[in-house]
């Protein structure tokens, strides 16, 4: 798989595969006008694809704090278990040729796969957030080191 990152998210073709991914496979998805009123200075956008986008991530930066906030991220199902550590590898390389010394994340309490991929990764736990999303789940907010 291709990873890159795009700098110029609302011009970029591939925008609207990565919609599309956020819809089939984000517990929280955005709408289509969210996406598209999204502040690209303040953003960063990674995608991984082979004929189509298969994986992307967005965070936001808060550079005069060196840190990065990872909004979202999906890798398509017929490639997790497989590139999702490498793609992360070369976020966090990129982030940290950045000037950025931190991610921060929030998860929800029932995505345990996802937790456990942050587990790998290195993120520790910062607190719970109690009744966090609209549905009421709660959510744990997590953070790396880089
Ligand atoms: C979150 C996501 C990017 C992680 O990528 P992935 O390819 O699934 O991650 P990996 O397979 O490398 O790691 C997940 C780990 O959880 C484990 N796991 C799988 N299902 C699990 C479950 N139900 N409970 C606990 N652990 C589980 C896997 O075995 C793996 O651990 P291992 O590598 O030690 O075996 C991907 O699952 C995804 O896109 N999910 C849908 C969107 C989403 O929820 N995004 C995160 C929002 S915060």
């Amino acid at each position: 798989m291709k990873f890159q990152v795009l700098t110029s998210i609302l011009s970029s073709p591939l925008l609207s595969q990565v919609i599309a991914l956020d819809h089939n496979f984000m517990a929280y998805p955005w709408s289509e006008k969210q996406w598209r009123d999204i502040d690209e200075k303040g953003h960063l956008l990674f995608v991984g694809q082979r004929e189509h986008v298969l994986a992307f991530s967005l965070f936001h930066l808060s550079s005069a704090e060196s840190l990065a906030h990872l909004l979202k991220i999906v890798v398509a199902p017929t490639e997790q278990g497989q590139v999702s550590t490498d793609f992360f590898a070369m976020q966090e390389e990129y982030l940290r040729s950045q000037g950025f010394n931190r991610i921060y994340l929030e998860v929800s309490e029932s995505n345990l796969r996802a937790q456990a991929f942050y587990r790998k990764l290195g993120f520790k736990l910062l607190h719970r957030a109690k009744s966090y999303y609209s549905d009421g789940a709660s959510a744990l907010m997590m953070e790396l080191s880089l």
